[in-house]
């Protein structure tokens, strides 16, 4: 029998679709089977940041006239709210129109999503802070952890968690066999919002769009949502983290494990041992025992 060939330039279009992300994903993937046409490439990333760009030009932005840097420092707080209520939910927004890197082949790297990103003024968390804090670590990494946002050491330094609820992450991350390095940890919001108080929904909306966007350029195979901020904002779920907690969720095709962010397991310590159990089902998922490196 003759093999069918496709009839329709729409079938051809699809066809050579099809055979452009195959490419473009060799090419992210280290290139090591097949040459990829860097142009083509190029292009289909340009077309994932112009999306990008669309999804989160200045709707949300105040009127801000000066730079960060001119802005005069916020009063010191703690890292963490005391009073921060763990039950209320993330108010329910609708779902965002396409975003950047879902479509398959559209992959921005970290550094063409930070650079879009740039001195962001998109919501009023930009005036009271000293650095964005994007993300750090592996760019490749198989395990992502995602917080709320940026407190004031983080916002200092422009590192995620590296205060006190770092440190008891960094803590949970060594406990599973991993290095802090190996993972790629960020925030739903990339800005410390004052007084420690929660973002907003309007803060959310505007960096939302960038967290989509690591999250589809690390491609990682489990994502650890910390706390109910992450948790509620990935999965557009209300509910509260206390019921989503320990059970396996599925984020744009990559598992997803809610669980009690570390600011809340400084308060709460008694709580640990469940957000333990949490973190060893993703153990478990990676074959991983207690301590054990790589
Ligand atoms: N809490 C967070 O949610 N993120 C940080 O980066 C630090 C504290």
């Amino acid at each position: 029998m003759v093999s069918e060939a496709p009839e329709t330039s729409q079938e051809l279009s699809e066809v050579l679709e099809d055979l452009r992300r195959h490419l473009l994903w060799q090419e992210e993937d280290g290139g090591r089977f097949l040459q990829v046409d860097a142009r083509l490439a190029a292009e289909l990333r340009a077309a994932g940041m112009a999306r990008l760009r669309a999804q989160t030009a200045n709707k949300a932005a105040p009127a801000v006239a000066a730079p960060p840097a001119a802005q005069p420092a916020p009063a010191a707080r703690r890292e963490t709210p005391v009073a921060k209520p763990v039950e209320a939910p993330v108010q329910a927004r609708p779902a965002a129109g396409p975003l950047p890197g879902v479509v398959e082949g559209e992959r921005p790297t970290l550094d063409e999503i930070r650079r879009e990103l740039g001195d962001c003024q998109r919501c009023k968390l930009c005036s009271g802070r000293k650095n964005i804090v994007f993300g750090s670590g592996n760019p490749r990494a198989e395990l992502v952890f995602v917080g709320e946002g940026p407190g004031a050491e983080e916002d200092a330094q422009g590192v995620p968690f590296v205060g006190a609820a770092g440190q008891l992450l960094t803590k949970m991350i060594e406990a599973m066999g991993y290095r802090r390095d190996d993972v790629y940890i960020c925030n739903v919001v990339k800005c410390r919002p004052p007084g420690n108080r929660n973002p907003e929904p309007d803060e959310v909306e505007a960096c939302e769009p960038f967290l989509r966007a690591q999250l589809r350029a690390v491609q990682p195979k489990v994502i650890v949502a910390l706390g109910k901020f992450a948790a509620q904002t990935l999965l557009r779920d209300t509910t509260a983290i206390t019921k989503m907690r320990g059970n396996w969720r599925e984020y744009e095709g990559i598992k997803l494990m809610p669980t009690f962010h570390p600011a809340y397991l400084l308060r709460q310590p008694a709580e640990k041992k469940k957000a333990w159990e949490d973190l060893q089902q993703v153990m478990k998922f990676f074959g991983k025992q207690p301590g054990q490196r790589g």
